[in-house]
């Protein structure tokens, strides 16, 4: 079976000792941190990001990864010792990235609805492309480029009516889709500015989705977006690059799964076609294997019909994917066991119905105060927790080379009640 994993050797693997990161112990770790904790491997985060940087080597090429991923400040460091840069969604996500070390021109700054301030900090900055979502958006820009004396460098985001058969929720290159502008509008906005002295049109940009697991979609939209700078081109509108955004799936069930150098050879012919350096925007394929939420099973009960629960102390408020997506995560149990499996509900301790993170699933007996690995939840899943239930964010595990740090901490109560009165 092909996977996207071909080339990235998943670090959470069964040992003598039980579950371990790169050969760390889980158990070992939980007993300093305590549970939930996210753990990742460093390890896995340069693997899988040297494995899109090799399929395209051949190609002028720069990975600006995903932030909204995963941006906890060592991880971003992570990426930037390996020469990646950054798409930034938002003004904090671009305030991380220049702590981690990154220079403005290494960030593209992307994402519906930038407000004026997020508009006028991205310009004092200089970065190395704002993608307009919006026609009213370039203007925006360049006003408030004008009136500070600026000269933007910057990208429009093109929809091109393309369905990425991702889940609905994650699939963003659709006509119904808040995103971008229609692909038909395209060459009309970027000629009615080619004049505005405070743009610098030095791309196309499309994000068709994300967990994109088939060739063909990729392709597509390269294709489209190198016909529309091929366009452009001809109307004296020269750009630098032509940015396929991020979407890279990976195998969350292990079925077969498009690999980077796949996704690299669906595309690269069509980029040819105009032969511009292309900007990748990665996040989930360089970062979802590297990580795993640990739990500790809080209750476990039995209803009449043969149902069964384990209730853990992690829930939609650590990992909320499952609950959002419907999304599949392996769950493994932390130390050894000999039982059979049996289905077993997995959930939360939220007080919500959807707090489910696996509905019959089989695994061994579990008992109170067992340990769980939610696996390949370093990508969305740390970001995307809340407080809710008054509860406190987990913190994070750095596993490399044989040593692990904490990254973050965990929050406390008085950290969170810091901001009322
Ligand atoms: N570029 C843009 C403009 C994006 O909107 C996204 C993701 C990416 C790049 C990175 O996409 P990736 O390579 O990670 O697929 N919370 C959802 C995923 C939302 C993705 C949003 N945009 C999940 O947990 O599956």
């Amino acid at each position: 079976m092909i996977t996207c994993d071909s080339s990235v050797q998943l670090p959470f693997q069964a040992g003598a000792h039980g579950l371990a990161c790169d050969g760390v112990s889980i158990q070992s770790i939980v007993a300093t941190v305590g549970t939930p904790v996210y753990i990742y491997s460093a390890r896995a985060i340069r693997d899988a990001y040297r494995s899109i940087d090799d399929a395209f080597a051949g190609y002028p090429h720069a990975i600006h990864y995903a932030l909204k991923a995963n941006s906890t400040l060592a991880i971003v460091r992570q990426l930037k010792a390996l020469g990646s840069r950054v798409d930034a969604n938002s003004s904090g996500e671009i305030e991380v990235a220049l702590r981690a070390g990154f220079a403005p021109r290494e960030i593209v700054f992307t994402g519906v609805g930038k407000t004026g301030a997020e508009l006028d900090y991205a310009i004092a900055h200089d970065v190395g492309a704002i993608n307009a979502e919006s026609a009213g958006e370039l203007d925006r820009i360049a006003a408030r480029a004008r009136a500070a004396g600026r000269v933007v460098r910057v990208a429009l985001r093109v929809n091109p009516d393309i369905d990425a058969q991702s889940h609905p929720n994650i699939s963003t290159g659709l006509r119904s889709n808040k995103f971008g502008v229609a692909l038909q509008d395209a060459r009309g906005i970027y000629r009615a500015r080619r004049d505005e002295k405070s743009l610098q049109f030095v791309g196309v940009h499309v994000h068709i989705g994300s967990q994109i697991t088939t060739a063909e979609p990729l392709r597509r939209a390269a294709a489209v977006l190198t016909t529309l700078a091929l366009e452009l081109r001809d109307d004296g509108v020269p750009l630098e690059h032509v940015d396929l955004g991020g979407g890279l799936g990976i195998a969350y069930e292990g079925r077969p799964m498009i690999t980077a150098a796949e996704y690299a050879a669906a595309v690269l012919p069509e980029l040819r076609r105009a032969n511009l350096p292309v900007v990748l925007e990665p996040g989930r394929a360089i970062v979802a294997h590297s990580g795993a939420l640990v739990a500790r099973v809080a209750d476990v009960k039995q209803y009449p019909d043969g149902r069964r629960f384990a209730v853990l102390d992690a829930g939609m408020s650590e990992l909320m994917r499952p609950a959002l997506y419907g999304s599949f995560h392996r769950i493994v149990p932390v130390s050894p066991r000999q039982t059979p499996e049996t289905p077993w509900d997995v959930v939360g301790p939220i007080c919500e119905s959807s707090d489910v993170f696996a509905r019959e699933r089989p695994l061994p007996e579990l008992c109170v105060d067992d340990l769980v690995a939610i696996l390949d939840t370093g990508a969305y899943g740390a970001v995307m927790a809340s407080n809710y239930n008054r509860r406190l964010l987990a913190p994070e595990v750095l596993v490399d080379e044989g040593r692990w740090s904490v990254i973050r901490r965990r929050q406390t109560i008085d950290d969170v009640l810091a901001l009322e009165s």
